[in-house]
């Protein structure tokens, strides 16, 4: 039976603390609706400005299964398209960035300029009534905020600052200078569970004392908030007034650019993390790869004035909180998988970030 979150009452229980149905995270249909209802027609993140600086610059980015290609064009605009071919349907460009004078299949070689438009297509000569201008590359929408390129595949969806809100602002209020950062390191972890454990995971720290020492004893998780906006909900927490640098390799948080950790989700999958210390974000995608298989892309970025020894110990410091976060996230996938889960109650006072995600998701897959 097709699994029905769209109802009154699946609202009403939701507005009531218990957590969405198992079954939301397990039917094969509703990942598929997923593809058009969370993906298809909401603003991404896809990758980051400083890939796409120069005309010819490009990078890819997957919107669920669509290929995207982001490419800087000859006059210095951004742009996207579709990253497939016209001809019989390959991937254009397989590359996860580079830069590039055109856009050429590595199959029959049909050529492409970065402005959208069909240069060539060897033989096309022979071919009787063939028309260059009928193949441009289908375009994409981009468009920026700060470092960050978002994409659209809805050509009619509002503008991405509707979406944002008020949040560029709130980031700007943390003392961070967003602009100036730089990533200095990229790195993928792959996580057996829904897109959607990942994600709800991100959105509590009810688990920092038990699971995340390390992370605990830096961070004062007991003066934990969360604030809910229409489209993204932010997580914030001082360090603690005991945290200083007492082992050599630790990130020094007290040394504050940014006195306060700040920590947005920003509809569907993707998280901005401002931690206390020397100008510092990280950014996390949560991609789904799978009804089961996410894959977590992070961007570690930095100002320029943060040493590397700095930013190799931050570095280390979040890969052991995602390797811990990982587990949880896979033992959860486990156990809803059991069939000894039905649903669970959430306490507001601490997961209250799950349930802003939990109704935005319900509202959004029945159309609303
Ligand atoms: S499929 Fe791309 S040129 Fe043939
Ligand atoms: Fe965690």
């Amino acid at each position: 039976m097709a699994t029905e979150i769209s109802t009154d009452r699946a609202a009403h229980d939701l507005n009531a603390g218990f957590t969405l149905p198992a079954s939301i995270y397990l039917d094969p249909d509703v990942f598929e609706r997923e593809r058009i209802q969370v993906f298809a027609g909401h603003w991404q993140y896809a990758g980051l400005l400083q890939n796409v600086e120069q005309p010819g610059d490009f990078f890819t980015y997957w919107s669920r299964d669509v290929p995207v290609l982001v490419v800087r064009d000859g006059d210095g605009q951004l742009r996207g398209y579709i990253n497939v071919c016209r001809h019989r349907g390959s991937q254009l460009v397989l590359d996860e960035r580079g830069s590039r004078k055109s856009i050429q299949c590595h199959y029959h070689a049909w050529t492409w300029n970065l402005d959208g438009t069909l240069r060539a297509a060897p033989g096309s000569q022979e071919q009787e009534s063939f028309c260059k201008a009928d193949f441009p590359l289908h375009p994409v929408r981009v468009e920026t905020w700060g470092p960050f390129v978002f994409i659209n595949l809805d050509s009619g969806a509002l503008p991405l600052s509707y979406y944002l809100g008020e949040l560029p602002q709130l980031v700007a209020q943390t003392g961070l200078r967003l602009d100036a950062i730089r990533s200095r390191l990229h790195r993928e972890y792959e996580i057996k569970a829904n897109w959607k454990i990942v994600v709800e995971n991100y959105l509590e720290c009810y688990h920092c004392p038990v699971a995340h020492p390390g992370f605990s004893d830096l961070i004062d998780v007991t003066d934990y908030h969360v604030e809910e906006y229409e489209y993204f909900s932010a997580q914030a927490a001082p360090v603690k007034k005991s945290a200083h640098r007492h082992q050599d390799d630790l990130y020094d948080f007290s040394r504050a650019e940014v006195e306060s950790g700040f920590y947005a989700y920003i509809w569907p999958t993707f998280t901005v993390n401002i931690y206390p210390g020397p100008g510092n974000v990280s950014l996390n995608l949560i991609q789904p790869l799978d009804i089961d298989r996410t894959r977590m892309v992070y961007e570690f970025c930095f100002v320029d004035e943060v040493g590397t020894q700095e930013s190799d110990d931050f570095i280390r410091f979040i890969h052991q909180v995602q390797l811990e976060d990982t587990a949880l996230c896979e033992s959860v996938q486990r156990g809803v998988r059991s069939g000894y889960w039905e649903r669970g109650q959430l306490m507001l006072t601490r997961e209250r970030g799950i349930r802003h995600f939990q109704r935005l998701y319900q509202r959004i897959m029945a159309g609303r």
